[in-house]
């Protein structure tokens, strides 16, 4: 497995690739990876087929954290991480320091200017427009055929897409599902972070999703559903509901009434200082 620290060693591993006609698959990280990450790292293995290259990225994001959220505790072993990508027979590892990715004095930002306004992007202001800026760049410095994303972040995964469509870009997007745990809880860097009593209380947000899909089909309205959903939560001493939403699956525009569409419904909840997301799509009857 190639490492690559500077765009230029990174370009030079891709044109080479691009000389022997090889598609390019990319599959972005922030680290600390775990089976979700893997199992995205497997399907764009699939997406590559025997010639092509699938390269993964690891890189700490700063510009899509906000002030007093957790870039300096966000969990890191790049060591572990590299060991884990080469076992999966990944061909190359883009790791670059931030000051590598970011020149001081760039002015220019990627912004989807209404999905970043709502859901995740109202709890995390800026949030989407890092998230943005930095995949457009990976995108331009790796040129990718296809790129791998998890459905775990559903609205980020709806972000590239917009972007994707709207700057023109001949990028394939590819959703990966939800890797969980056993007891439901969906699979995410950040979970290492939880208090043990937080770790045995956060598969509440996994049964809340049961909860919703069970009952989406009955007919039952939007709303109603959210308040189930919601009191099912807050039965959770331990979880801090910070939001539950119900959205079209596609659009992500609100729904009130019946279910009449494939729906997605998303929630957030801090536990202790760790923030924890997860969504499921909902189908009507
Ligand atoms: P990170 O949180 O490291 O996630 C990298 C990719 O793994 C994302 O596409 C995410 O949706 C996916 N993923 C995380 N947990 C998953 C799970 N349990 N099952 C399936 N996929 C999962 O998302 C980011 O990094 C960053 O925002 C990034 C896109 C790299 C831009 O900085």
């Amino acid at each position: 497995m190639q490492i690559c620290r500077t765009k230029a060693e990174a370009r030079a591993v891709i044109n080479d690739w691009r000389a022997h006609r090889c598609d390019v698959v990319l599959v972005p990280t922030m680290g600390f990876l775990h089976e979700g990450h893997l199992s995205l790292m497997r399907l764009a293995r699939t997406r590559a087929g025997a010639g092509g290259k699938v390269i993964a990225s690891i890189f700490v994001n700063p510009t899509q954290f906000g002030p007093g959220e957790d870039l300096d505790s966000y969990p890191r072993d790049e060591a572990r991480d590299f060991d884990l990508l080469r076992a999966e027979g990944i061909d190359a590892v883009f790791a670059p320091d931030a000051a590598e990715v970011y020149d001081p004095k760039a002015q220019t930002i990627v912004e989807t200017t209404e999905l970043a306004k709502v859901l995740i992007g109202r709890l995390r202001p800026g949030h989407f427009r890092g998230v943005a800026t930095v995949v457009t760049k990976l995108f331009n410095i790796i040129r990718p055929d296809a790129a791998v994303f998890g459905e775990k972040d559903f609205q980020q995964l709806a972000v590239i897409r917009t972007l994707v469509r709207d700057l023109d870009m001949e990028i394939e997007i590819i959703g990966g599902p939800i890797a969980r745990e056993g007891d439901g809880l969906a699979m995410s860097s950040r979970n290492v972070r939880l208090s043990p009593a937080d770790r045995a209380a956060a598969p509440v947000l996994a049964r809340a999703l049961e909860q919703a899909a069970e009952m989406a089909p009955t007919g039952i309205t939007a709303s109603r559903l959210r308040s189930h959903v919601r009191a099912t939560l807050e039965a959770e001493p331990r979880a801090q509901v910070q939001s539950v939403d119900i959205r079209d699956a596609v659009t992500l525009d609100t729904i009130a009434g019946p279910l009449t569409r494939p729906a997605v419904i998303l929630l957030a909840a801090k536990f202790g200082q760790v923030f924890l997301i997860d969504n499921r799509v909902l189908h009507p009857a």
